[in-house]
């Protein structure tokens, strides 16, 4: 093996820690000897990688290159394989940094709701960005908490984590213990269910959050009508729960909309052993429905993966979890371990013949790893940089075996459709588009939040939902999809919110981000925190996306200048979308091409 060990020693704390996470291998994970599908030992310890790295950094703060020897002797991993794994997360720290670190949002979102006035307010209390000796903080990325803007994520070493929002607080004397006593006060007040402002009305999937079930109870989860849909699995199997999935016309809600029966079907005719995963790695700028499905409904996210993988006969799932959701952490940990315990996940589940049990991966700050096959090296322990395909996940995925991907929101539509059964399913919705589509609305609306509405609904409809425009402010634009979506104008209010129709407008619902800019906005900032986002994101493997996010970015800034750079963006963008690996390059030009056709950015574009 190609072992190359340098000469820094881990100091005892940190052999403390490695030590620890090793121990806790692989029982920390509550996995018994039987979930676990067979796999060589090497594999194994390689993707003990990510966990590793994230013990580290939670519990010193950084890590350095002595800690990463001796991870990388634990692991028979060479270091300098992992250090290329390690620096590829943001939210892996190479050199020494403050113990808690600010994670401050200046994405599409929050830079319009005081999220400058914030960062300035870092620079003043705490000093520069990325220094600082109690506390340092960062400009981050959507933190996906636009619904309450402007939000921070606050890494700490050796104490959970939090995100919190909004921040217009004082950051003077103990700011962090102040924020994390707010965070706290919010939760406990139920202030976090305010971002699902909707009632009880027509929803499915916010059902139980709506009404206030107790996250943590799966007493409560089991009296509002969970396990139902299992039990009925168990009782009509495989094939008869593949054939409601297809009859239903559920269809992917992470972007693609690829038919979720179809993509069970493939798997499920691929030789075993299969994975199941739920993504749930969500960083679209404008993006945080899955948030709150996990963070208010953890245990029905369980019981979907735990009937997919009863559909294509999968005896291990993971949730790759994105790394800046805390509170979904805690509670989705704490419900699968409340879920093992009553005997519905493990071996013989409900006394059944199936045995299947899941692990929470948590991502590091990486938007590229909500790609599927970046999710797969991920999980694997190596760089989340994409795959070409084919071959697809359903025949050759996780650890190179037939794989189901879903996005949280689509599994949560299985159990409803299970227990309602496919005709009642696809009475709300379009022929094509059937169901309902959750949408995360954030922005200069009255109340910014998650509603669920059927396919179908007219954007104008969903924008009175969520109270209308802010303070009566008018209306410029709307980011539909998120960054990697398209800006429409006023006069597509009239679209209804269908994946067909959306298409005659050209634009895409994406994963359903519904951003809103009042006529007050600075297009050309937000536009070019976009193209930013692209430059800063991009895995960096392929050239065309590569060089073309960096020069999206840099013809923009031309363009403020009244350089006459639209003819050099199109075709910028036709490289990058012509020419990409992935869907990251791919749409990496779609907002900046929209807001040029719309009119909404200028100075020579
Ligand atoms: S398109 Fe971009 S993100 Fe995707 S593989 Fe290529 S460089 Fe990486
Ligand atoms: S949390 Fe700031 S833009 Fe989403």
């Amino acid at each position: 093996m190609d072992l190359h060990f340098a000469q820094a020693e881990a100091t005892a704390a940190e052999r403390s820690v490695i030590d620890l996470f090793m121990e806790g291998q692989p029982s920390a994970n509550g996995l018994t000897e039987e979930t676990r599908l067979e796999r060589p030992r090497s594999r194994e310890l390689r993707e003990l990688l990510l966990p590793g790295l994230h013990a580290l950094q939670s519990g010193i703060g950084w890590i350095s290159h002595g800690a990463l020897n001796h991870l990388c002797e634990a692991l028979s991993v060479p270091p300098a394989d992992a250090y290329g794994v390690a620096s590829f997360y943001s939210m892996l720290a190479l050199s020494e940094q403050a113990p808690d670190v600010l994670h401050v949002c200046d994405d599409i979102v929050c830079r319009s709701n005081g999220a400058m006035e914030l960062i300035d307010e870092c620079e003043r209390v705490f000093g520069p960005e990325g220094t600082g000796q109690a506390v340092g903080w960062h400009r981050s990325p959507c933190l996906g908490r636009c619904d309450r803007a402007p939000a921070v994520f606050v890494q700490r070493t050796g104490t959970d984590d939090f995100d919190h929002g909004p921040v217009h607080a004082d950051l003077s004397g103990r700011p962090l213990d102040g924020l994390a006593e707010l965070a706290r006060m919010n939760l406990e007040l139920g202030i976090d269910r305010s971002t699902t402002p909707q009632g009880p009305a027509e929803v499915r999937l916010l059902r139980r959050i709506v009404q206030g079930v107790d996250p943590a109870s799966l007493e409560s989860y089991r009296s509002n009508g969970g396990y139902a849909a299992l039990e009925q699995a168990l009782a009509i199997g495989p094939a008869t729960i593949r054939a409601l999935i297809a009859a239903s016309g559920l269809t992917g809600r992470g972007g693609a909309g690829f038919p979720t029966g179809r993509k069970w079907d493939m798997a499920a005719a691929e030789p075993a052993p299969r994975y199941v995963v739920a993504n749930a790695d969500e960083s679209e700028p404008g993006t945080f429905k899955d948030r709150l499905l996990i963070e208010g409904d953890p245990f029905a996210l369980i019981e979907s993966l735990t009937i997919a993988a009863l559909a294509v006969g999968a005896s291990k799932g993971f949730v790759y979890l994105r790394g800046e959701y805390p509170l979904a952490r805690q509670r989705l940990a704490a419900a699968l371990v409340s879920a093992r315990s009553a005997g519905l996940l493990g071996d013989g589940i409900l006394g059944s013949g199936t045995s299947f049990d899941i692990e929470l991966r948590v991502g590091a700050g990486a938007y590229i790893c909500g790609e599927e096959t970046a999710l797969f090296n991920s999980i694997e322990g190596y760089r989340g940089e994409p795959r070409n395909k084919p071959p697809y996940p359903t025949q050759a995925g996780l650890f190179g075996r037939p794989t189901v991907v879903n996005n949280v929101e689509t599994l949560l539509n299985v159990p409803i459709i299970i227990t309602g059964g496919p005709e009642a399913y696809r009475e709300l919705g379009t022929d094509l588009s059937t169901g309902t589509k959750v949408f995360a609305i954030s922005g200069h609306v009255g109340v910014p939040g998650v509603y669920e509405v059927p396919f179908g609904t007219t954007l104008q409809d969903l924008l009175a939902l969520a109270g209308g425009m802010r303070n009566g402010s008018s209306l410029r634009s709307v980011l539909l999809g998120g960054a990697a979506g398209t800006f429409i104008g006023r006069e597509a209010l009239e679209m209804p919110l269908a994946n067909e129709r959306a298409a005659e407008y050209g634009a895409s619902l994406g994963s359903g981000a519904v951003v809103v800019f009042d006529s007050a906005t600075d297009m050309a900032d937000i536009v070019a925190r976009i193209a930013a986002f692209f430059r800063d994101e991009s895995c960096g493997q392929c050239a065309p996306c590569r060089i073309g996010t960096v020069r999206q970015e840099e013809l923009l800034v031309r363009a403020r200048a009244g350089f006459d750079a639209a003819p050099l963006i199109r075709e910028v963008g036709q490289a990058m979308t012509d020419a990409s690996i992935c869907g990251l390059g791919q749409t990496a030009a779609n907002a900046v091409r929209s807001a040029i056709d719309l009119g909404l950015i200028r100075g020579g574009v």
